[in-house]
């Protein structure tokens, strides 16, 4: 267990809580992006929360998969990939901010950003120099969030899932340097 402030820990994720996972990533992942997709997102959360695919996630040597606990309660996941390069970008030693998810009734209390500053700090003292992460331009919850962080656009692309909206096929990648 990862102690991150007083109410806020982190705990690693095994390959064993595929239940409580997929459950939590239904209820949080529908919330916030059903309405991107023509199935409400179904074949989304059952394509990257499936077993099979915790199995393979768990399995990255270079990952670290959380489950963040506030207080008592598992209320969202956190995945780090370590040494993952953002396409085009010549800096060394990249950490990728692989999924912050939430459960709503915990957002706006000041968590997310604890989470990504003890993040920052971890990244810096093993070396690291920038840290990047995807973000849904559609979703302006977590657009703010990490712009208000100091988070900056580096690219773009459209993702291709025939499911997926037309309109909110945009995702960018957003980064910040640690170092200055
Ligand atoms: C995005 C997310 C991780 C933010 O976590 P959070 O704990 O709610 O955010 P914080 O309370 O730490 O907010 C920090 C700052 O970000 C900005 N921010 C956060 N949520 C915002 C919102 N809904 N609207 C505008 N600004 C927002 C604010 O500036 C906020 O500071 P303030 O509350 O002092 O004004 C969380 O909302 C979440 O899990 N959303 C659903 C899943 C998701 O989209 N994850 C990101 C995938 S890339």
């Amino acid at each position: 267990m990862i102690q991150i402030s007083k109410h806020i820990q982190l705990k690693h994720i095994q390959n064993s809580d595929f239940e409580s996972l997929f459950k939590l990533m239904k209820e949080i992942y529908s919330y916030t992006y059903s309405h991107f997709w023509k199935d409400k997102g179904d074949w989304y959360i059952n394509s990257q929360y499936s077993k099979e695919n915790l199995l393979k996630d768990l399995s990255e040597k270079k990952s670290d998969y959380y489950f963040i606990i506030y207080k008592t309660e598992i209320v969202g996941n956190f995945r780090i990939i370590w040494d993952e390069k953002l396409k085009g970008c010549t800096k060394e030693n990249q950490v990728k901010l692989h999924r912050v998810y939430l459960n709503p009734k915990t957002h706006r209390k000041g968590i997310g950003k604890k989470l990504i500053s003890w993040l920052e700090k971890k990244a810096l003292e093993k070396g690291y120099q920038i840290i990047w992460l995807d973000v849904m331009d559609a979703q302006p919850q977590a657009y703010k969030f990490y712009k208000k962080l100091g988070y900056k656009y580096f690219s773009h692309e459209l993702l291709t899932y025939n499911l997926l909206y037309n309109k909110v096929r945009k995702m960018s990648q957003f980064y910040k340097l640690l170092n200055n």
